[in-house]
């Protein structure tokens, strides 16, 4: 009898020990499997690094090729495209305006009325989603579809569509143009979604004109511009130390005022004004400074434009939720902290920026958000509560990465135009025997107005970056529809009753 407990009892702790064996084996394979994650992570997060110096490296690259791309054609990635635009409206413009802004995934239709002084505006505005299959097919198609849309707008407004008095049309087209007058300019290539083949290298506005006659539309395209111009001439509308806009949608670009004697690239360019906006095309910049990670350089291997818009790609919305997916289907494929590995995280772009961001800004305590939109979105169930937290962690380190960069950026902007306290790209002086102009940058897009940890990221390096002794002199205001109704504001003061054409290349 004493033998049988005694052969139970070590049969027990046998299976006890073998247990106990089991769960401590399971959890050294755990806690080895978490130690890889963290190291992706981690690894992930060296690579994104963007100290202050690297932000500065960043900073005199940009203004090296600002200069680079006015002095020759083809002289550095930053197209730096003449916009023909010399002045800015100056608040005196009056009557009925149109605009038409089309560049992301909506596009909108305007309709902006000026009181002659420079009066808050209240356009009538209408927000419209581009059915996809019109990004990649025929021109005319999408140019149609566009008029017909405004021709509706005109009629449901108090304005007859058949009026005899032509009425104006801004039209800004957020692509780059190389422009041959204020109105008219060449399609040079299509970014973001867009794909339409037959476009490429034929003139915009008289695509557009010819939907609007086919249309019955007695309307005439006056100004055609890039959506940062559009941003600007509103930003200067409001504020007069408006010397920039920056756009951070759907893609990134930015434009200023420069000096014409400045474009050297555009010898005896001669305006009234003695400058002219010029748009960079920043979307394009590249730098060897730029901390670019394996995602990055598999992203740009498989999108329709490889080694182009190498900026845009790590900073604007229509890419960043795409580098979390490709962090997360890595993490998922090598180390299966995410269940089996869903088929949904190899389709592209199937985490947009906006889930992202709602993600990262879930603050239940619980992370339900990141839950959620794992499940939805990505077909991804049951995470446990620190994968959720590391999902945060992946979407910070890639939206702090973008907004610094944003934010380098616009200083070096500023530093090609003497506006950062360094005493302009010679240096020399001290930063304290310089006078500080407040300068003002406008800036638009969804990343910046809507993604609230973006915004903050990219006011922290600025005043990272400049210091807050002259940070204090730069502003950033934001402007509403400026793309669209700066493009009314310049159709305004270019009209065929009141512009003379003040360009000339002699
Ligand atoms: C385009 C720019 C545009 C920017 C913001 C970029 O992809 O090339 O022309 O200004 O997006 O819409």
């Amino acid at each position: 009898m004493g033998k049988v407990v005694l052969g139970v009892t070590v049969g027990v702790a046998v299976a006890a020990c073998a247990v106990a064996a089991l769960v401590v084996g399971r959890r050294v394979r755990s806690r080895k499997k978490w130690k890889r994650v963290v190291g992706v992570l981690k690894e992930l997060e060296e690579s994104c690094e963007t100290t202050v110096g690297r932000l500065r490296q960043v900073v005199d690259a940009m203004a090296v090729e600002m200069h680079a791309g006015l002095a020759s054609e083809g002289g550095s990635k930053l197209k730096m495209l003449l916009t023909f635009v010399d002045n800015l409206p100056s608040g005196s413009e009056k009557g009925i305006f149109y605009a038409l802004d089309l560049g992301g995934t909506n596009f909108r239709v305007l309709r902006v009325e000026l009181g002659g002084q420079r009066s808050e505006l209240d356009p009538d505005v209408e927000h419209q989603p581009i059915p996809e299959q019109l990004m990649t097919g025929r021109s005319e198609d999408l140019f149609d579809f566009i008029a017909s849309s405004l021709h509706r707008f005109v009629e449901n407004g108090n304005d007859s569509v058949q009026s005899s008095i032509m009425k104006e049309l801004g039209f800004t087209f957020s692509f780059p143009v190389k422009q041959t007058s204020v109105s008219s300019g060449v399609l040079i290539k299509w970014t973001k979604a867009f794909a339409i083949k037959d476009m490429v290298g034929k003139e915009v506005a008289g695509a557009l004109q010819q939907a609007l006659d086919r249309k019955g539309l007695n309307m005439r395209v006056a100004v055609l511009v890039n959506d940062t111009v559009g941003t600007l001439a509103l930003g200067h509308y409001h504020d007069a130390d408006t010397v920039a806009a920056v756009i951070i949608g759907t893609g990134t670009n930015a434009c200023y005022w420069e000096r014409t004697d400045a474009i050297i690239k555009c010898q005896g360019l001669l305006t009234t004004s003695g400058g002219m906006v010029v748009n960079m095309e920043w979307g394009n910049f590249w730098s060897s400074h730029l901390p670019r990670t394996s995602y990055d350089i598999d992203l740009d291997a498989e999108s329709p434009n490889p080694n182009d818009q190498g900026f845009e790609k790590m900073i604007s919305g229509m890419y960043l939720g795409d580098i979390v997916r490709r962090v997360i289907l890595r993490m998922s494929e090598e180390l299966d902290v995410f269940g089996p590995v869903s088929s949904r995280l190899y389709v592209p772009f199937a985490l947009r920026t906006p889930a992202m961001a709602a993600m990262h800004e879930d603050d239940s305590p619980e992370l339900t958000e990141v839950a959620k939109i794992l499940q939805d979105v990505l077909d991804i169930s049951d995470v446990p509560l620190k994968v959720r937290k590391l999902v945060v962690k992946i979407c910070d380190v890639v939206t702090r990465r973008a907004a610094r960069l944003a934010a380098a950026g616009i200083v070096g902007i500023l530093k090609k135009i003497g506006r950062d306290g360094s005493g302009g790209i010679t240096g020399g002086r001290s930063r304290s025997d310089i006078k500080m102009r407040r300068t003002a940058v406008a800036v638009e897009g969804s990343l910046y107005t809507q993604y609230t940890m973006f915004r903050e990221y990219l006011h922290e390096a600025l005043h990272e970056i400049l210091g807050e002794d002259i940070a204090r002199h730069v502003v950033i205001n934001v402007t509403e529809d400026g793309s669209g109704t700066g493009a009314a504001l310049l159709a305004a003061s270019h009209s065929s009753s009141g512009s003379v054409d003040n360009i000339q290349l002699v």
